[in-house]
């Protein structure tokens, strides 16, 4: 009901080589790639903004699944829908108006997303889960890439998905931070579809190969 989706992020790739690291990404057969804004202040990290994304978009037909990690995310909607996001995630620490953020996300036309940080509980997100098309669980904490997994957000994942079942609401679970060949199974398990992987991914040669390892993992 819910099918697997591998979303590379690029975070770990070469900043400077974006439009061949969206060709690899793509002939990996991944479903998504994850795109990060960062803006220094909800997290410490910079990454880089919609004219960015904007630019990858001509070089792409990837479904673009942006991650922004940046403060009163509502005043960029329009700029990433114009940039051509296909998903747009934000926050719920991040603004006072999720809900109002979130339905102005959809009626920009992109599909509207919604992250919580480990320290968050989950009730934080019931409020908005009848206007959601995907929920992400973030199992590190935002900024960085190569932080390890954070097994107690599996009780949060599989709480989310027994929710979904019982309201009968109908989203994706996307899960991101430590996610590699010994972690996805889990994650999978609780109740998590979609798996955004960075630095397990980039750190080999062959993307082709690892991502391949990705979906064994989940078959083994
Ligand atoms: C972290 C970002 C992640 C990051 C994951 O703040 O949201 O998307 O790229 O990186 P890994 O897979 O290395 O944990
Ligand atoms: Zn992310």
């Amino acid at each position: 009901m819910y099918p697997v989706k591998i979303a590379p992020s690029i975070l770990a790739a070469d900043y400077a080589n974006f439009a061949s690291e969206l060709k690899r990404i793509e002939e990996t057969g991944a479903e998504y790639v994850h795109i990060d804004i960062m803006d220094g202040q909800f997290v410490p990290n910079i990454s880089f903004g919609a004219d960015v994304v904007a630019s990858m978009r001509k070089h792409s037909k990837l479904v673009f699944d942006c991650h922004l990690m940046v403060v009163n995310p509502e005043r960029y909607v329009d700029a990433f829908a114009q940039a051509g996001a296909d998903i747009m995630t934000i926050h719920v620490e991040a603004t006072k108006h999720i809900h109002g953020a979130l339905q102005k996300i959809k009626a920009a036309g992109m599909k509207a997303s919604v992250v919580i940080n480990p320290g968050t509980p989950l009730e934080a997100l019931l409020p908005v889960l009848n206007l959601v098309d995907q929920v992400l669980i973030m199992t590190v904490n935002p900024g960085f890439g190569g932080q390890a997994f954070i097994p107690e957000m599996l009780d949060k994942v599989a709480q989310l998905a027994q929710i979904r079942k019982e309201k009968g609401y109908h989203f994706d679970i996307e899960v991101d931070g430590g996610i590699d060949n010994t972690t996805i199974k889990a994650a999978a398990e609780a109740g998590a579809n979609v798996f955004v992987a960075g630095s397990y991914l980039f750190k080999a040669d062959d993307l082709i190969a690892q991502v391949a390892t990705l979906r064994n993992a989940l078959n083994d």
